[in-house]
């Protein structure tokens, strides 16, 4: 029995250094051709060989020397720090999964993710910022195989309007964001407690009644590319192919209604009593069904 685990020991001890040692040298040699990942935004190109520095200093802690997420800080942290080498982003301008363009790389890591830990780094320069980037990009091979989508178009912002406001309540109702985000977006709908992201953990839906700003930015026209791009990696889907672009502006002035601050939507939808949507209310009488004219004779 215990020579039988001795060996056992033995044979697993050899197997795993013989693993390490060929995975080290893959790497090592992978590693050098992956530092010559490039980013470019804002006029500035981001060399991740410039970035090995910062990202042991101000990444490695979350998202794990490996770019795995799985940093010494990661246990304590939830949401939890994204794995890079995946290569899936919340915050894109391009469709639901396609890579994000280093733009919107670059500006997540500025902005920083609101209602997470995952800090600005605007106090960094551009040049660190983009550095990073193409750090963050060398740990996925997709880079290599793959271009970044297409970012969607926006057109621009129409006027606003009570009309849009209601329909853009309609679509809140026929699109069924409620059954996630809740009627009044409380993130409390039906669905809202059984939400899990791409890795299985518990993820639970944007709260508009007491939240301001998204992860993925706070005007008008981050909130359009929201729901038209989708949060890839989380049940919050792409409705570009449910949603016409004049259209998806009136669900941006009603999302606007169910948010804390002052708007003018919220404004509006005051003056006009809007009440919030009630997906149970039974649905309005159907005209009577002909009835069949049983006495008539039938055709032959
Ligand atoms: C204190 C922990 C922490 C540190 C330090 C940190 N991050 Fe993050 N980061 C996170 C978390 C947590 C998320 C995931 C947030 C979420 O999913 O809501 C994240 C997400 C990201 C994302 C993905 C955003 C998306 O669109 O999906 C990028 C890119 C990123 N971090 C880059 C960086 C870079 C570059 C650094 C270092 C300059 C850094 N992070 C430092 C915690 C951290
Ligand atoms: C299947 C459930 C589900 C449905 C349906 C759904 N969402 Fe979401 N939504 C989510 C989840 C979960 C998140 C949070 C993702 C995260 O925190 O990473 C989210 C986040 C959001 C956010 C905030 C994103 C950010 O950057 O913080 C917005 C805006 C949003 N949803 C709008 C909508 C709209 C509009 C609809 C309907 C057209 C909709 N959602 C339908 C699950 C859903």
């Amino acid at each position: 029995m215990r020579t039988q685990t001795l060996k056992l020991t033995t044979c697993a001890v050899a197997v795993l250094a013989f693993a390490g040692l060929s995975f080290a040298q893959v790497t090592e040699y992978q590693e050098q051709q992956n530092l010559g990942m490039e980013a470019h935004a804002d006029h500035v190109t981001g060399h991740a060989s410039g970035a090995t520095m910062d990202y042991r200093r101000y990444c490695a802690g979350c998202h794990g020397v490996l770019g795995d997420g799985e940093g010494e800080n990661a246990v304590w942290i939830d949401p939890k720090p994204r794995n890079f080498t995946l290569a899936t982003f919340k915050c894109r301008s391009t469709p639901s999964g396609t890579l994000p363009t280093d733009e919107d790389l670059f500006s997540t890591v500025g902005r920083g993710v609101e209602a997470s830990n995952m800090p600005s780094w605007n106090p960094l320069s551009p040049q660190q910022r983009i550095d990073l980037v193409a750090y963050v990009k060398h740990f996925s091979d997709r880079w290599k195989t793959e271009k970044p989508g297409t970012p969607i178009e926006i057109p621009a912002e129409p006027a606003l309007t009570a009309d849009r406001i209601k329909a853009g309540q309609a679509l809140f109702q026929k699109l069924e964001c409620w059954k996630c985000h809740g009627v009044d977006g409380r993130a409390n709908g039906p669905s809202a407690d059984t939400l899990t992201d791409d890795q299985n953990r518990p993820i639970k839906p944007f709260n508009f009644h007491d939240q301001t700003k998204f992860k993925c930015g706070s005007t008008d026209r981050d909130l359009y590319r929201i729901f038209m791009t989708g949060l890839d990696g989380t049940p919050m889907p792409s409705f570009a192919d449910n949603v016409k672009p004049d259209e998806a502006w009136d669900l941006v002035f009603y999302l606007r209604t169910l948010q804390p601050m002052h708007t003018k939507e919220k404004e509006i939808a005051k003056q006009l009593g809007l009440k919030p949507i009630n997906p149970n209310a039974p649905a309005p009488a159907a005209a009577p069904a002909p009835q069949p004219q049983s006495n008539e004779p039938k055709p032959q």
